[in-house]
Protein backbone atom coordinates (compact mmCIF):
# COMPACT_ATOMS: atom_id res chain seq x y z
CA UNK A 1 0.00 0.00 0.00
CA UNK A 2 1.23 3.40 -0.90
CA UNK A 3 2.08 5.00 2.63
CA UNK A 4 0.51 8.54 1.48
CA UNK A 5 -2.52 9.16 3.52
CA UNK A 6 -5.95 7.65 1.70
CA UNK A 7 -8.98 9.01 1.19
CA UNK A 8 -10.23 7.20 4.34
CA UNK A 9 -7.43 7.07 6.40
CA UNK A 10 -8.34 9.85 9.14
CA UNK A 11 -9.08 7.43 12.08
CA UNK A 12 -5.72 7.24 13.82
CA UNK A 13 -4.66 4.67 15.73
CA UNK A 14 -7.48 1.36 14.70
CA UNK A 15 -5.99 -0.88 16.80
CA UNK A 16 -6.86 1.38 19.69
CA UNK A 17 -10.12 1.95 18.13
CA UNK A 18 -10.73 -1.93 18.19
CA UNK A 19 -10.09 -2.20 21.80
CA UNK A 20 -12.43 0.59 22.72
CA UNK A 21 -15.35 -1.80 21.12
CA UNK A 22 -14.23 -5.31 22.71
CA UNK A 23 -12.62 -6.95 19.63
CA UNK A 24 -10.89 -9.84 21.17
CA UNK A 25 -9.06 -12.74 19.88
CA UNK A 26 -11.56 -15.61 18.64
CA UNK A 27 -14.42 -13.75 17.49
CA UNK A 28 -16.52 -13.61 14.19
CA UNK A 29 -16.37 -10.05 12.92
CA UNK A 30 -18.03 -8.14 10.22
CA UNK A 31 -16.50 -4.82 8.90
CA UNK A 32 -19.31 -3.22 6.99
CA UNK A 33 -18.88 -0.65 4.89
CA UNK A 34 -15.22 -1.33 4.92
CA UNK A 35 -13.86 0.84 1.86
CA UNK A 36 -10.48 0.21 1.37
CA UNK A 37 -9.33 -2.11 4.66
CA UNK A 38 -8.20 0.17 6.75
CA UNK A 39 -9.78 -1.23 9.93
CA UNK A 40 -10.41 -5.09 8.35
CA UNK A 41 -6.65 -5.35 8.25
CA UNK A 42 -6.15 -4.28 12.14
CA UNK A 43 -9.48 -6.54 12.88
CA UNK A 44 -7.84 -9.70 11.13
CA UNK A 45 -5.18 -9.12 12.95
CA UNK A 46 -7.22 -9.96 16.48
CA UNK A 47 -10.22 -11.77 15.21
CA UNK A 48 -10.63 -15.46 13.87
CA UNK A 49 -12.01 -13.83 11.14
CA UNK A 50 -13.54 -10.79 9.22
CA UNK A 51 -16.13 -10.50 6.33
CA UNK A 52 -15.51 -7.38 4.78
CA UNK A 53 -18.35 -6.07 3.30
CA UNK A 54 -18.76 -3.06 0.95
CA UNK A 55 -20.59 -1.56 -1.96
CA UNK A 56 -17.44 -0.94 -4.22
CA UNK A 57 -15.84 -4.26 -5.33
CA UNK A 58 -12.80 -1.62 -6.18
CA UNK A 59 -12.41 -0.59 -2.72
CA UNK A 60 -12.55 -4.06 -1.76
CA UNK A 61 -9.65 -5.04 -4.37
CA UNK A 62 -7.77 -2.14 -2.63
CA UNK A 63 -8.36 -3.90 0.97
CA UNK A 64 -7.33 -7.29 -0.77
CA UNK A 65 -4.25 -5.88 -1.60
CA UNK A 66 -3.74 -4.28 1.82
CA UNK A 67 -4.30 -7.44 3.63
CA UNK A 68 -1.86 -9.95 0.71
CA UNK A 69 1.16 -7.63 1.28
CA UNK A 70 0.04 -7.89 5.19
CA UNK A 71 -0.07 -11.44 5.11
CA UNK A 72 -3.40 -11.85 6.47
CA UNK A 73 -5.35 -14.26 5.47
CA UNK A 74 -8.46 -14.78 7.62
CA UNK A 75 -10.57 -12.66 5.73
CA UNK A 76 -13.24 -12.85 2.78
CA UNK A 77 -14.49 -9.97 1.12
CA UNK A 78 -18.03 -9.25 -0.32
CA UNK A 79 -19.52 -6.88 -2.40
CA UNK A 80 -23.00 -6.03 -1.90
CA UNK A 81 -25.21 -3.70 0.30
CA UNK A 82 -25.04 -3.04 3.55
CA UNK A 83 -28.94 -3.48 4.04
CA UNK A 84 -28.56 -7.47 2.98
CA UNK A 85 -25.75 -8.23 5.34
CA UNK A 86 -27.67 -11.42 6.42
CA UNK A 87 -27.50 -12.28 2.93
CA UNK A 88 -24.63 -10.98 2.26
CA UNK A 89 -23.09 -13.25 5.16
CA UNK A 90 -25.14 -15.67 7.13
CA UNK A 91 -22.99 -16.90 9.21
CA UNK A 92 -23.33 -15.93 12.97
CA UNK A 93 -20.99 -13.47 14.39
CA UNK A 94 -20.07 -11.94 17.52
CA UNK A 95 -19.70 -8.05 16.42
CA UNK A 96 -20.55 -5.90 13.18
CA UNK A 97 -18.36 -3.02 12.87
CA UNK A 98 -18.99 -0.19 11.04
CA UNK A 99 -16.27 3.04 10.72
CA UNK A 100 -16.97 6.54 8.73
CA UNK A 101 -19.98 5.13 6.94
CA UNK A 102 -23.16 5.50 9.52
CA UNK A 103 -23.75 9.09 8.61
CA UNK A 104 -24.97 7.74 4.88
CA UNK A 105 -27.34 5.84 5.83
CA UNK A 106 -30.36 6.77 4.32
CA UNK A 107 -32.64 4.68 6.34
CA UNK A 108 -30.21 3.67 10.24
CA UNK A 109 -33.02 1.84 10.88
CA UNK A 110 -33.90 -0.72 8.33
CA UNK A 111 -29.86 -1.29 8.72
CA UNK A 112 -30.17 -1.92 12.55
CA UNK A 113 -32.79 -4.20 11.77
CA UNK A 114 -30.73 -6.11 9.96
CA UNK A 115 -27.93 -6.62 12.09
CA UNK A 116 -28.29 -9.75 13.95
CA UNK A 117 -24.70 -9.53 15.57
CA UNK A 118 -24.15 -9.55 19.18
CA UNK A 119 -22.95 -6.27 18.88
CA UNK A 120 -22.84 -3.59 16.64
CA UNK A 121 -20.40 -0.61 16.92
CA UNK A 122 -20.46 2.33 14.91
CA UNK A 123 -17.34 4.71 14.83
CA UNK A 124 -18.55 8.37 13.73
CA UNK A 125 -16.56 11.65 13.13
CA UNK A 126 -17.42 14.29 15.58
CA UNK A 127 -20.30 16.48 14.58
CA UNK A 128 -18.61 19.51 14.05
CA UNK A 129 -17.48 21.97 10.93
CA UNK A 130 -15.32 19.93 8.36
CA UNK A 131 -13.13 22.84 8.03
CA UNK A 132 -12.21 21.73 11.76
CA UNK A 133 -11.23 18.36 11.14
CA UNK A 134 -7.93 18.72 9.45
CA UNK A 135 -5.35 16.18 9.08
CA UNK A 136 -2.16 17.10 7.54
CA UNK A 137 -4.08 20.78 6.93
CA UNK A 138 -6.84 19.61 4.78
CA UNK A 139 -10.57 19.15 5.58
CA UNK A 140 -11.60 15.37 6.41
CA UNK A 141 -14.60 13.51 6.74
CA UNK A 142 -17.91 14.07 5.20
CA UNK A 143 -19.51 17.06 5.14
CA UNK A 144 -20.87 19.10 7.93
CA UNK A 145 -24.12 18.53 7.13
CA UNK A 146 -24.49 14.64 7.64
CA UNK A 147 -22.28 14.52 10.32
CA UNK A 148 -24.46 12.64 13.32
CA UNK A 149 -24.26 13.77 16.95
CA UNK A 150 -24.23 10.69 19.74
CA UNK A 151 -27.54 10.81 20.04
CA UNK A 152 -28.57 10.92 16.80
CA UNK A 153 -26.52 7.68 16.20
CA UNK A 154 -28.33 6.02 19.15
CA UNK A 155 -31.51 7.50 18.40
CA UNK A 156 -31.62 5.98 15.17
CA UNK A 157 -30.01 2.66 16.05
CA UNK A 158 -32.35 2.41 19.32
CA UNK A 159 -35.40 2.36 17.28
CA UNK A 160 -35.09 -1.34 16.43
CA UNK A 161 -34.48 -1.92 19.90
CA UNK A 162 -30.50 -2.10 20.39
CA UNK A 163 -29.34 -1.16 23.92
CA UNK A 164 -26.42 1.08 23.60
CA UNK A 165 -23.78 -0.25 26.34
CA UNK A 166 -20.81 2.75 25.44
CA UNK A 167 -20.16 5.58 24.18
CA UNK A 168 -16.21 6.33 24.00
CA UNK A 169 -14.19 9.19 22.87
CA UNK A 170 -11.48 8.94 20.30
CA UNK A 171 -9.82 11.74 19.80
CA UNK A 172 -8.97 14.02 17.74
CA UNK A 173 -12.10 13.55 15.68
CA UNK A 174 -13.94 10.56 16.47
CA UNK A 175 -15.71 8.81 18.99
CA UNK A 176 -17.38 5.07 19.11
CA UNK A 177 -20.88 4.15 20.00
CA UNK A 178 -21.57 0.32 20.52
CA UNK A 179 -24.94 -1.40 20.73
CA UNK A 180 -25.56 -4.54 21.63
CA UNK A 181 -28.95 -6.97 21.53
CA UNK A 182 -28.82 -8.15 25.10
CA UNK A 183 -27.69 -7.02 28.60
CA UNK A 184 -24.58 -4.21 29.22
CA UNK A 185 -21.89 -5.64 29.86
CA UNK A 186 -21.52 -3.83 33.58
CA UNK A 187 -24.54 -2.53 35.00
CA UNK A 188 -23.45 0.64 36.16
CA UNK A 189 -22.37 1.34 32.70
CA UNK A 190 -19.07 3.20 34.03
CA UNK A 191 -15.98 2.43 32.89
CA UNK A 192 -12.58 4.41 31.65
CA UNK A 193 -10.60 3.46 28.48
CA UNK A 194 -7.58 4.82 27.24
CA UNK A 195 -9.33 7.18 25.28
CA UNK A 196 -11.55 9.09 28.05
CA UNK A 197 -14.82 8.11 30.06
CA UNK A 198 -16.68 5.54 28.60
CA UNK A 199 -20.40 6.53 29.96
CA UNK A 200 -24.17 4.62 29.62
CA UNK A 201 -25.95 6.30 26.86
CA UNK A 202 -29.58 7.98 26.70
CA UNK A 203 -31.21 8.47 23.34
CA UNK A 204 -32.46 12.28 22.90
CA UNK A 205 -33.64 12.31 19.00
CA UNK A 206 -35.45 9.72 17.29
CA UNK A 207 -35.52 11.21 13.90
CA UNK A 208 -32.74 10.55 12.06
CA UNK A 209 -32.46 10.07 8.21
CA UNK A 210 -29.71 11.26 5.88
CA UNK A 211 -28.35 11.07 2.71
CA UNK A 212 -24.53 10.67 2.50
CA UNK A 213 -22.06 10.93 -0.43
CA UNK A 214 -21.43 7.50 -1.24
CA UNK A 215 -25.33 6.41 -1.16
CA UNK A 216 -26.17 7.68 -4.67
CA UNK A 217 -24.13 5.18 -6.39
CA UNK A 218 -25.34 2.42 -4.05
CA UNK A 219 -28.96 1.97 -6.37
CA UNK A 220 -26.46 1.28 -9.50
CA UNK A 221 -24.40 -1.07 -7.84
CA UNK A 222 -26.19 -4.38 -6.99
CA UNK A 223 -23.15 -7.04 -7.85
CA UNK A 224 -22.73 -9.42 -5.59
CA UNK A 225 -19.50 -11.85 -4.76
CA UNK A 226 -17.92 -13.98 -2.82
CA UNK A 227 -14.28 -14.89 -2.54
CA UNK A 228 -11.37 -14.88 0.11
CA UNK A 229 -7.99 -14.01 -0.06
CA UNK A 230 -7.75 -17.72 2.05
C1 LIG B 1 -15.99 6.75 4.19
S1 LIG B 1 -15.86 5.10 3.67
C2 LIG B 1 -15.36 4.24 5.17
C3 LIG B 1 -14.52 3.03 4.90
C4 LIG B 1 -13.96 2.32 6.13
N1 LIG B 1 -15.00 1.83 7.00
C5 LIG B 1 -12.99 3.20 6.89
O1 LIG B 1 -13.36 3.74 7.93
O2 LIG B 1 -11.86 3.34 6.44
C6 LIG B 1 -17.54 4.59 3.45
C7 LIG B 1 -17.67 3.25 2.75
O3 LIG B 1 -19.03 2.86 2.76
C8 LIG B 1 -19.27 2.15 1.56
N2 LIG B 1 -20.72 2.11 1.37
C9 LIG B 1 -21.55 3.14 1.16
N3 LIG B 1 -22.81 2.71 1.08
C10 LIG B 1 -22.78 1.36 1.24
C11 LIG B 1 -23.79 0.35 1.25
N4 LIG B 1 -25.06 0.62 1.06
N5 LIG B 1 -23.41 -0.93 1.45
C12 LIG B 1 -22.11 -1.23 1.62
N6 LIG B 1 -21.11 -0.31 1.61
C13 LIG B 1 -21.46 0.97 1.42
C14 LIG B 1 -18.49 2.95 0.52
O4 LIG B 1 -18.25 2.22 -0.65
C15 LIG B 1 -17.23 3.27 1.30
O5 LIG B 1 -16.25 2.30 1.12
Amino acid sequence: MSDKPGFFEGTPDPAGVLASVGLKPGMEVIDLCSGDGWFTLQIAKIARHVAAIDIDPTLLDVARVRLMEAGVTNCSFIAGDAYDITRLWPETVDLVFMANAFHGVPDPARLATAVKAGRFAIVNWHARPRERTTILGEPRGPKTELRLTPEKTIGAVKMDGLQCLTLVEIPPYHSTAQFSSGRPLKSDGRRMSAYGTKRTCRSRSLNVRFWGECVAKLSLRRSLTHDSVA
